[in-house]
């Protein structure tokens, strides 16, 4: 119909005024969005951006939605409710009741300047797997490089990372499209400063 706005158009403006209106740039690299997205949670939003991961790779015959605790477990848990297959969240901390093996890989942490390990029990990823992986940031891409390089150790397929916001002026897009990873950010943000923020503005892809 004219003049009416597309779902995924909808659904990427209504990100940035959220992102907008809510979130509070703290420097030129940090964005808190502990309104709405990763403190305090707006479900319905949630529910929103996973069905559209869902459409975006749809066809992809996706077995499994994989992300990092913590903040990226509501938007696997909605992704994988529309995909209709289960997720699972990558530990921090090797849990006393994680005892059987497990996929492991470290992660070096910029902004506590430490590294840690992410575990995934090998129970749960196999070679017959094809991985989607969602997350809330795609920063400086060292916790999703970590985590493909798990979903490689299990022999499994990775179809594409998801992630609700883009900070496109940091590394973590151009690391993972070195290695040929599908890549759909929601919001993708060129530059912040506590002045404004700025969006690339694309046409989202039509599925
Ligand atoms: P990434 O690009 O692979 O996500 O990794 P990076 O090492 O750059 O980011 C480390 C953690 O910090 C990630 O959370 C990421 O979501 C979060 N992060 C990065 N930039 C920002 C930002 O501007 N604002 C906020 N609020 N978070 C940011 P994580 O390891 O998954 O931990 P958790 O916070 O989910 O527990």
């Amino acid at each position: 119909m004219a003049g009416t706005i597309p779902e995924e158009e909808e659904l990427m403006k209504e990100l940035q005024e959220r992102i907008v209106q809510d979130g509070k740039v703290l420097s030129a690299s940090v964005l808190k969005v502990d309104a709405f997205l990763n403190h305090q949670v707006d479900p319905q939003l949630t529910m929103k951006i996973g069905q559209r991961f869902a459409e975006l790779f749809a066809g992809e015959k996706i077995t499994k939605v994989v992300t990092i605790e913590a903040s990226g477990i509501h938007f696997a848990m909605a992704t994988s409710f529309a995909l209709g297959v289960p997720f699972i969240y990558a530990k921090k901390k090797k849990a006393v009741t994680l005892t059987e093996e497990v996929y492991s890989a470290p992660v070096h942490s910029f902004t506590r300047q430490e590294t840690y390990q992410i575990s995934v029990s090998r129970q749960y990823l196999s070679k017959e797997d094809r991985v989607l992986i969602v997350d809330d940031f795609l920063a400086t891409g060292a916790a999703l490089v970590g985590l493909t390089n798990i979903i490689k150790d299990a022999g499994a397929h990775l179809v594409g990372v998801g992630a609700v916001i883009e900070k496109s002026f940091q590394e973590g897009r151009g690391l993972l499209e070195q290695a040929g990873v599908r890549i759909e950010s929601l919001a993708r943000i060129e530059s912040m400063s506590p002045e404004g923020i700025h969006f690339i503005e694309e046409e989202p892809a039509r599925v």
